[in-house]
């Protein structure tokens, strides 16, 4: 019981639903009022990060310096990009590239690179009135991709490019990696699983 009570100690939590399965842009749109003009991000509860530096801290920290929106990308290969929001990069550092545009699930001949979009994003309020003007995209769907393509246009988008710790758990054999990858690092379960 202690255990659970800390959790629930750990953040106010705030939850709105999102009544039609309209697509991910639609999702992030119907949270506006929680966000209240200001920069926020958004974590897709399917990809897992693990890894030595959080991902989301370094995404803050890039946003700090540059008052912009960062999306978290990784390399996936050719036949995988399909899957994913497929970036155009512009490097201005290493692992650190300018969105020049970004494309939702293309086929792997038309994808712009193999450098995949994952669920963590860290957007400037602006993204909301692209969010507005998306036409349905893929699938029908609001695609967040869009609107941040339409973002990209207007101001500044970056990506970083991250390494190693993420898993998909969405499928089967990451969603088994991820449990014992994590397990063996846990102070009561970790000994035994290794
Ligand atoms: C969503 C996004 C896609 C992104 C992916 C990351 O797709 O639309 O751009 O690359 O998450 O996991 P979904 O996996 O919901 O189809």
């Amino acid at each position: 019981l202690k255990e659970v009570r800390e959790i629930s100690e750990m953040a106010s939590i705030h939850f709105i639903r999102q009544r039609d399965p309209l697509g991910l842009g639609h999702a992030v749109l119907v949270a506006e009022d929680h966000v209240a003009g200001e920069s926020f991000a958004v974590l897709l509860g399917d990809d897992l990060i693990a890894g030595n530096t959080p991902l989301l801290q370094e995404m803050l920290r890039i946003h700090e310096r540059y008052g912009r929106s960062v999306i978290a990308v990784v390399e996936v290969a050719r036949d995988e990009i399909g899957m994913y929001g497929s970036i155009e990069p512009e490097f201005v550092q290493e692992r650190l590239a300018r969105v020049v545009s970004i494309v939702e699930k293309p086929s792997p001949d038309d994808a712009p690179s193999n450098l995949a979009a994952i669920g963590r994003y860290v957007l400037t309020p602006e993204i909301f009135d692209s969010l507005r003007a998306a036409k349905p995209g893929k699938g029908g769907e609001m695609q967040l991709t869009d609107a941040l393509n339409a973002l990209a246009q207007e101001q500044a988008v970056y990506a970083y490019v991250f390494e190693n710790g993420r898993f998909d758990v969405g499928n089967k054999l990451d969603y088994l990696k991820a449990t014992i990858e994590l397990a063996v690092d846990r102070d009561d379960v970790g000994q035994e699983i290794r």
